[in-house]
């Protein structure tokens, strides 16, 4: 290999690992010296779940897709160990960087420091202290072994400090999801999804549930939809289903719910252009918490906690709980009347990726 080049290993794995590298690895252009080996691990793999984000958000083909796909936590996260193992003693690259707090973020970070490989972090010290969500123990864990921390907002920045981080280690850059936002809103906005649907603007509620907490009870998954058709009868609501609530809509003989318009899971650029004109959105996502409050559309959250509390106190979200009988009240007053003021958090600005760029190109000592 080109001794003036130094290799690093960027991981995605999961569909919201996407909108997040996508920045990192535009930024890094600017550093010629700093090479970019992206490894897919295939915890999703379906065209809708995966390659269309590939294709809409210009990400370059991964240079290794190690197609681990769906199982249980223990082998998935162990077959991503296994499978990622030989490619960072393959490509001995000096750092690997990994996003977000899916299996895959875990299992990568957990490789690479016991391969004796800095591990760069990004989206570092969210925290819901819920450890009955597995996206905590993977968040908990990444840290503890991360080399460099990146946290989106201040509160993480708190989180990891009191937990003993010392400060050198952890730098507030921003949110690069909210970078791809920035980008892609004007080319979303275009394709008018909602008028291609036959929808006015500010006239339907977009539903996203995937969390196991939500969907994987039937008898709690029936009451949600039970909710979700009393508010279709106010207002129309789309609802793109994620494959692990799909199965259990099937199985559980959920799928006909009266009212609903349930639809495959849309690629980056109709979800976003049907964010951005929506009522409001209802949703378990963490991602769509921080999309919601960069566009100022409100958002219900039906979780009983968030990792990122900034959507809430300086945002447009609002936690409901995990109770669905708590749909309904919180979303009739949000049919008509105007829009909740928000702010957009520091840094939340499409320049993350560019910070965190700069920060690894000091610390690979390339500039
Ligand atoms: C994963 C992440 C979660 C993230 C979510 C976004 C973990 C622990 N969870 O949850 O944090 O919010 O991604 O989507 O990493 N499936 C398909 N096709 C796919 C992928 C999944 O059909 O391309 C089905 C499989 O039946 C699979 C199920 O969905 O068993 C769940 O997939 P999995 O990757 O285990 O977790 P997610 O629920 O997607």
């Amino acid at each position: 290999m080109d001794p003036t080049v130094t290799e690093i290993l960027c991981v995605v794995g999961a569909r919201p690992n996407f909108m997040k590298m996508a920045p990192i690895l535009r930024s890094l252009r600017a550093f010629p010296e700093i090479r970019p080996y992206l490894v897919h691990t295939g915890q999703h793999y379906d065209e809708d779940m995966s390659r269309i984000f590939f294709d809409e958000l210009g990400l370059p083909a991964p240079n290794r897709d190690l197609e681990v796909g769906s199982d249980s936590h223990a082998r998935q996260t162990a077959r991503i160990m296994s499978a990622f193992e030989p490619v960072v003693e393959e490509r001995a690259p000096k750092l690997v960087i990994v996003v977000g707090d899916v299996n895959s973020t875990l299992a990568c970070s957990l490789v690479a420091v016991k391969l004796g490989v800095p591990v760069a972090h990004v989206e570092a010290g969210l925290r819901s202290r819920d450890r009955t969500m597995p996206e905590e123990i993977n968040r908990l864990v990444t840290d503890a072994v991360s080399d460099l921390l990146f946290a989106t907002s201040a509160d993480a920045v708190e989180n990891l400090a009191s937990e003993g981080v010392p400060p050198a280690k952890i730098h507030l850059v921003g949110n690069p999801m909210i970078d791809t936002l920035r980008l892609h809103l004007p080319a979303a906005r275009e394709r008018r999804t909602a008028e291609r649907l036959g929808l006015k603007e500010r006239s339907y509620a977009l539903v996203t549930l995937h969390r196991p907490s939500n969907v994987d009870q039937l008898e709690n998954l029936r009451r949600i939809m039970e909710a979700l058709r009393e508010l279709a009868g106010k207002i129309p609501v789309l609802f793109p289903v994620h494959p692990r609530t799909r199965e259990r809509m099937v199985s559980g003989g959920l799928e006909a719910t009266v009212g609903l318009r349930l639809m495959e899971p849309l690629g980056y650029l109709d979800f976003l252009s049907l964010m951005d004109r929506a009522r409001f959105l209802l949703t378990d996502s963490g991602g769509i918490q921080e999309e919601t409050t960069a566009l100022g559309v409100p958002c219900l959250t039906l979780r009983p906690n968030t990792e990122r509390p900034i959507t809430v106190t300086e945002g447009t979200n609002r936690l409901l709980g995990d109770n669905p009988a708590a749909i309904m009240p919180a979303a009739l007053p949000l049919l008509d009347g105007p829009l909740p003021l928000a702010r957009c958090p520091a840094l939340w600005d499409g320049q993350s990726g560019g910070r965190i760029a700069r920060v690894l190109a000091q610390y690979l000592g390339v500039r």
